[in-house]
């Protein structure tokens, strides 16, 4: 374990924690100190079952007074009455108030989530997101109705009997303050360990379910490299980290209860011996020491359900600070203004001096690119594999912010225009399809949602050359297409995909043509589809097929992150440069 893990969340981090839970609970803060109220209704009735026991045994068993013998057992019944009532009410309330407050943290990391920018999704595994948004949220809710319930009731419950017991004798209460710094750092130390192993036993969790999720959805690779027996072990031994941890927390845990108890017997017992051997004038009654036993007895069964809520309470904040660290991350910036004046651009982009890198420590992906596309052209981008194509598109829909340089659509700076008005001019066909697990009709929608209608998907699907091979599915465009669209062939996929851009209608075109070798036939369709799609608009192809784009009007050659050339095919092979060789390697291999 890293020194810096092993480090512990001080104090005032954990008050934070509580006070940004708490700014949660505060839309809902009438039910929540009505469930408080009646948690504390609840927590004084233990108090008064301790105090009753002194009349029942003075008045009723010594004195054998008829009004107590009477009394005392009726009173008891209403104290238990109450007692039931007020246990169910904070019960429903607390819950109530608690499921909202998750229900809205889930909310505000949904929110967050979504906007999250790319590079965040680059560099943090997305299972780790879902665990935070599932698991995490929902260990939320469960420890803190809990622990807040079980915190108050039993707090409250304690200082109620610790008064009566001051009240009935005030210097046999004092053994008790022995105890207190004891227990109080027994639990201090159990609950530094306990988060400590939480964090680790999360991080390991998540470790494992990014695992089993790659595993899972690359089982045709494990069958194909053998590596069933690899990836066995791998995960056998994610298992059993969670395992060891899952013990160690036990092992910290279920030391408290124990010593609690220890620590509280001999505090007992030192009571008694004291108060059986004290000479004084005004000794205790019967009823009087059986009350003070008998609320010591309830002080101790408190605080063993306050020690054993310690350990739902640290696993709670660990994972309050894995929701906030979502809530916290910074979303893409979004901070223009200006909107397209007719809803739509004309489609001239122009990039100006543009370098990119991922990440600092990465080399330039893109190098002082200056590139002029007119609107309504279509351009090829070729260049070798790494070159920077698909980089120099996911500027354009601002997947990435420009760290130099400037790009414009139509004129503007780019980042002058909101997000969503951008990412509405933009229609991007990417090199990796993504398709859902839904239907054909539901993932051709999916490229405008609000104003789809039948006819429209059947019009983009025959446009995209994909309505023959749709027809031909078991449920026509009603089939599921299975996770990745699993059910659909490389070319199908990808033409699914284009029949999405169709129903976008944007005035910008991209298509970054996926690197996995379609047969002539769909090839073919792809090619059709795609020029009838680019009709009217503003079209980049980013190609690896080169025998397809010879006829485009201009080519532009990319390498290292540089545009080295830009012509015609027929300019660029009189050139014998980049295009000629990319053109003579494509062609041999052919
Ligand atoms: N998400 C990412 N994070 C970090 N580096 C990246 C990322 N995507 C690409 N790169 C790097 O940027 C460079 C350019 O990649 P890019 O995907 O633009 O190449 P490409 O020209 O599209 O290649 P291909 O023809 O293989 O699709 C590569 O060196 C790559 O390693
Ligand atoms: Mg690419």
């Amino acid at each position: 374990m890293s020194k810096s893990r092993a480090k512990v969340a001080l104090p005032s981090r954990d008050f934070r924690l509580y006070g940004r839970l708490m700014s949660y609970v505060m839309p809902y803060k009438w039910y929540f100190i009505l469930g408080l109220a009646l948690v504390g209704l609840f927590a004084l009735t233990t108090p008064a079952v301790a105090v009753l026991m002194k009349p029942l045994l003075d008045g009723s068993f010594v004195e054998r007074d008829p009004r107590y013998i009477l009394w005392t057992p009726i009173i008891l019944v209403i104290l238990f009455a109450i007692r039931g009532i007020a246990s169910y009410l904070h019960g429903v309330c607390m819950s109530w108030v608690l499921g909202y407050v998750v229900y809205d943290v889930q909310l505000a990391m949904i929110d967050r989530m979504i906007a999250l920018p790319t590079r965040f999704y680059d560099e943090f595994p997305a299972a780790q997101i879902m665990q935070r948004i599932s698991a995490d949220v929902n260990e939320l809710a469960d420890t803190a109705s809990t622990v807040v319930i079980t915190v108050i009731r039993e707090s409250l419950t304690i200082i109620g009997l610790l008064v009566w017991i001051f009240i009935l004798d005030w210097i046999l209460s004092l053994t008790l303050l022995i105890a207190t710094p004891l227990i109080a750092m027994l639990v201090s130390f159990v609950a530094r360990r306990l988060r400590v192993l939480y964090r680790d036993f999360m991080q390991m969790g998540g470790q494992f379910l990014a695992h089993l999720q790659e595993v899972t959805a690359y089982h045709r690779l494990v069958k194909l490299y053998q590596k069933q027996d690899y990836e066995r072990e791998r995960l056998r031994r994610y298992a059993n980290r969670v395992r060891q941890l899952k013990l160690k927390q036990a092992v910290a845990n279920h030391v408290t209860i124990p010593a609690a108890e220890f620590i509280s017997t001999v505090v007992i017992a030192c009571t008694v011996y004291f108060s059986l051997t004290r000479d004084l004038t005004d000794p205790l009654t019967v009823g009087g020491f059986v009350s003070f036993m008998a609320a010591l007895a309830l002080i101790s069964s408190s605080l063993k359900k306050l020690l054993r809520i310690n350990e739902m309470l640290q696993r709670g904040l660990v994972a309050a600070e894995r929701v906030f660290f979502l809530i916290d991350q910074n979303t893409e910036v979004d901070e223009g203004q200006r909107s397209f004046a007719d809803g739509k651009v004309a489609g001239h982009i122009a990039f100006d001096n543009v370098s990119f890198m991922y990440s600092k420590s990465s080399k330039s992906s893109l190098e002082n690119v200056s590139l002029q596309i007119d609107a309504r052209q279509t351009i090829a981008l070729v260049g070798s594999s790494g070159s920077g194509k698909s980089t120099l598109t996911s500027l354009i829909p601002r997947l990435y912010e420009l760290q130099e340089g400037t790009l414009t659509i139509d004129g503007v700076d780019v980042r002058d225009y909101t997000l969503a008005q951008v990412r509405k001019q933009v229609a991007l066909v990417s090199q990796d399809i993504f398709l859902f697990d839904d239907t054909v009709a539901a993932n051709i929608a999916y490229g405008d949602i609000d104003n789809t209608t039948d006819e429209k998907i059947r019009a983009a699907a025959k446009a995209a050359y994909a309505l023959d091979f749709i027809e031909k599915l078991p449920d026509g465009f009603d089939t599921m297409i299975g996770e990745r669209g699993v059910r659909l062939s490389g070319g199908q996929k990808q033409r699914i995909a284009i029949a999405r851009a169709f129903i976008k209608d944007a005035p910008i075109l991209i298509f970054d043509e996926a690197t996995s070798s379609l047969d002539t036939t769909s090839e073919f369709q792809v090619r059709k589809a795609l020029d009838a799609l680019g009709v009217g608009r503003t079209v980049i192809i980013v190609a690896h097929r080169l025998s397809s784009i010879e006829k485009v009007d201009r080519i532009c050659v990319l390498h290292e992150g540089q545009i080295v050339e830009d012509g015609t095919h027929r300019e660029l092979m009189a050139l014998r440069g980049h295009y000629y060789k990319l053109y003579t390697v494509y062609s041999e291999e052919l």
